[in-house]
């Protein structure tokens, strides 16, 4: 076990950014009966205000400065929170920032896209909700750039390559620190999933430290067939680089609070909004944390998880969207 641990630990070196996040037990959460709830906040992982995007953008700008790049091109949606992050690391590494953002340039830019604005980021409006949309005009700014004799490294929708897929396989020694720090065995990570990267980490770091608890993504973009399929092949290419191998029936998402679709809130996403809020001071998003939040209710409730039990949320950040 240490052995493995010294290897999880070796790849959580790499990550430049900051301290381990912290973790606190969220008491009386309705429901909870004898399960213990935990809540890392990876909100808070300290740098343009936080969330998971942090954690793959160590490995994705350290990736893009030992490749001599210059400029860094991301895409995501106008509230995107790896844009504001990319815009962030961008700025503050010296790299020229290109976002391209699903969504019309709005006449008073408000939440991620005032801060990406702030940065100094290069804001390119593409007025469409499809993804495959966002990519293409995203390749089409990388030749443009190209040719003008700029160094770019293009990254996809929430930074979910197998370079920054490694940032929450680090995370997982952490957790790993979590639990021996707290004399707990967390039996259930859950966290919202989309664009795959956050749980794909998870499951090579369980493969690699053979960690017996479950890696629950609650899937806040897409159903939950075709998310599983894409976090187990992102695993699988992680895998690749570390040597190591994924099961499948370790990639276990939960498609049922997703309610209409992508950025579609739900009466449930509210209601886990207000009560982290007003209970806990926690503040959630409506997009993702609030749906896998209500995940989370609505299996203490219905007794989903086994009694006695100990569950770790992970709070992914994204609350500058409350400001949008
Ligand atoms: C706040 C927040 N939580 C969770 C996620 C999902 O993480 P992933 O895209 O790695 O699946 C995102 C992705 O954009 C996010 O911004």
């Amino acid at each position: 076990m240490d052995a493995i641990h010294t290897r999880l630990a070796g790849i959580a070196r790499q990550r430049r950014a900051l301290v381990p996040t912290p973790v606190h037990e969220l008491a009386g959460l309705p429901g909870a009966g004898t399960c213990r709830v935990f809540c890392k906040r990876e909100d808070l992982t300290g740098f343009g205000f936080g969330g998971n995007k942090a954690r793959k953008l160590d490995f994705l700008i350290e990736d893009a400065l030992r490749g001599s790049c210059d400029t860094l091109v991301a895409v995501g949606a106008n509230q995107s929170n790896f844009c504001r992050m990319v815009a962030a690391y961008g700025s503050a590494n010296g790299l020229d920032v290109h976002l391209v953002l699903g969504g019309g340039r709005p006449a008073d830019p408000t939440g991620n896209l005032r801060l990406d604005l702030l940065l100094g980021a290069a804001c390119h409006h593409v007025d469409s909700a499809e993804w495959d949309a966002w990519e293409e005009e995203a390749a089409a700014l990388e030749r443009d750039l190209r040719g003008r004799g700029r160094a770019v490294y293009r990254m996809p929708v929430g930074g979910s390559t197998p370079v920054g897929t490694l940032g929450y396989v680090a995370a997982m020694a952490e957790i790993l620190d979590d639990e021996r720090r707290l004399g707990v065995r967390f039996d259930t990570i859950v966290f919202a999933s989309s664009s795959a990267g956050t749980q794909a980490g998870l499951v090579v770091g369980k493969a690699i430290a053979r960690w017996p608890g479950r890696v629950l993504g609650i899937s806040t973009a897409k159903p939950g067939e075709r998310q599983e399929r894409d976090v187990f092949d992102l695993a699988r290419a992680t895998a690749a680089r570390l040597a190591a191998t994924v099961d499948r029936r370790d990639v276990l998402v939960d498609d049922s609070f997703l309610g209409a679709g992508y950025a579609q809130e739900t009466e449930a996403c509210r209601e886990a909004v207000g009560l982290f809020a007003r209970s806990h001071g926690i503040f959630l998003d409506y997009v993702y944390t609030g749906k896998a939040a209500a995940a989370l209710l609505d299996g203490l409730r219905a007794g989903r998880f086994a009694p006695g039990s100990s569950i770790l949320f992970l709070h992914t950040g994204g609350n500058v969207e409350l400001f949008a």
